[in-house]
């Protein structure tokens, strides 16, 4: 099929004056793969959870004798994973050891905007920053990155971001894989360019300001060419696009069938068979790979377009559910006559031309204002204008703050299986009309944006508030 946003997808008349730049993973030593720590809950009180991240600067060999300067939350590079469950009170000091400042944004967290973190909440350096929410949704793979104006494409390329991870009755009730770093294995995806000395070399080019920074390696949870053991059972991937920009297209080395559990926001009502799986920037995926009839010692890759990129190595140990459940959770039909408006987004543009509805982020501007509780339909239109208003566009992952959406249709058709779930990001195509629709129960002020996170610092992003 066509992806979109890649390769003949990616322009509207299929030029190929862009196009994606190819990765070239080192075919030199393997490394196992790194599993980020889950960050220690320092109240003991079980309903409460309290956290503590620094950002700070760190040094990361990727290249053997070339250590790059890094950026890392508790350590040099990314940052530990956040584990509460639904109902928790939660208190995060966020210390700015960098010598600039940064935010920090929960992403896919529903909390109120003064605690969400988005480029109004700069934490100068040397200060903390206290935000406190309690968990208001159900299971789900988010994940955290600084949102500062202008600089969140630098800060989360240097290593700026970590995993939120929300438990609840269901899914601890499930038959799911469950062993955080066994069978429940998170896998942060990036690709990156580091220059001649190995440094991450965030200088951008013309193809990178026009679609976003792609470097030529693909690094999981930090690691380049690494590989995982897995036991002969099920497992399961949280799988987030931690990439800057890149759209992938994940699948099996040898075409193995997989199974869709979750979408950015939480479980999916079924487990959804895939053979190949489109994921743009910060849309996250939970999978299940079924290793039960390899042999002891038998590897296969994960791949992004064909080329592989972290090695799964079969162990003889056998563990987790025989079976997957039909049903994982019910998902609430919402109905169209709920929604109380409709609000029009339209992207257009590459490079510093980016804009949403005509306009590009000012922080002095609210450009949308919704009432509290309000039910709404999004309707998110790729005009597909590229470069000088040619008419070849891109593809771009539309993100909006502070709830979650279920999507009606594109072009009038329903979504995929796969998308029939929470989403917080959604890729748009050239030309496509996406309807998505979400309820708004947190107040304060929220941005909208497209996801490539260069076209974001461009100004591709607008502010709305919700209030009373
Ligand atoms: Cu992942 Cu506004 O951000
Ligand atoms: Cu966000
Ligand atoms: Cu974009």
């Amino acid at each position: 099929g066509n992806m979109p946003g890649q390769g003949g997808g990616m322009m509207g008349s299929g030029s190929g004056a862009v196009e994606n730049r190819k990765t070239n993973n080192f075919s030199g030593e393997e490394k196992p793969l790194p599993i980020p720590p889950l960050l220690e809950d320092e109240n003991p009180d079980p309903n409460k959870a309290e956290f503590t991240l620094v950002a700070q600067t760190g040094s990361m060999e990727f290249l053997k004798g070339k250590p790059t300067d890094t950026f890392g939350y508790n350590g040099n590079y990314l940052g530990p994973v956040i584990r509460v469950k639904k109902g928790d009170d939660v208190s995060i000091k966020v210390k700015n050891e960098l010598d600039e400042a940064t935010t920090l944004h929960w992403h896919g967290l529903e909390v109120d905007g003064e605690d969400d973190g988005g480029p109004n909440s700069g934490i100068q350096p040397g200060t903390t920053w206290n935000p406190q929410f309690t968990i208001d949704q159900n299971a789900a793979t988010l994940w955290y990155h600084p949102h500062l104006l202008h600089k969140t494409g630098e800060h989360v390329y240097k290593g700026l971001a970590g995993l939120f991870i929300i438990d609840d009755q269901d899914s601890e009730q499930l038959d799911l894989p469950n062993e955080y770093g066994v069978n429940d294995i998170p896998l942060i995806v990036q690709d990156k360019q580091l220059d001649e000395n190995g440094q991450f070399a965030y200088n951008l080019g013309m193809q990178d300001v026009m679609m976003g920074l792609q470097g030529d390696t693909i690094m999981v949870n930090g690691a380049i060419n690494p590989y995982v053991e897995v036991p002969k059972g099920k497992v399961r991937f949280r799988l987030l696009n931690g990439s800057n920009a890149r759209i992938y297209q994940f699948a099996l080395s040898n075409s193995q069938d997989f199974y869709q559990i979750g979408t950015d926001g939480g479980l999916l009502e079924e487990p959804v068979k895939l053979s190949n799986l489109i994921l743009s920037s910060a849309e996250r995926a939970e999978l299940i790979v079924d290793f039960s009839s390899y042999k002891e010692g038998e590897t296969v890759e994960l791949t992004d377009q064909g080329l592989p990129f972290l090695k799964f190595v079969v162990t003889g140990e056998e563990k987790g559910p025989k079976e997957l459940p039909a049903h994982l959770v019910d998902i609430p039909q919402v109905d169209e006559s709920m929604a109380t408006n409709t609000r029009k987004f339209v992207m257009s543009g590459m490079g510093q031309n980016v804009t949403i509805n005509g306009k590009q982020m000012d922080m002095d501007r609210i450009d949308e204002k919704l009432k509290l509780h309000d039910t709404e339909i999004w309707e998110i239109t790729n005009d597909g204008m590229g470069m000088m208003g040619n008419n070849m566009g891109m593809a771009h992952p539309f993100h909006g703050h502070g709830t979650q959406f279920l999507i009606l249709d594109r072009d009038g058709n329903p979504p995929p299986p796969n998308e029939r779930g929470w989403k917080d990001t959604i890729l748009v195509s050239p030309g496509e009309k996406v309807r998505a629709i979400a309820t708004f129960d947190h107040k304060g002020l929220f941005m909208y944006h497209c996801h490539i996170l260069e076209h974001e610092d461009a100004g591709m992003m607008g502010q709305f508030t919700v209030e009373e």
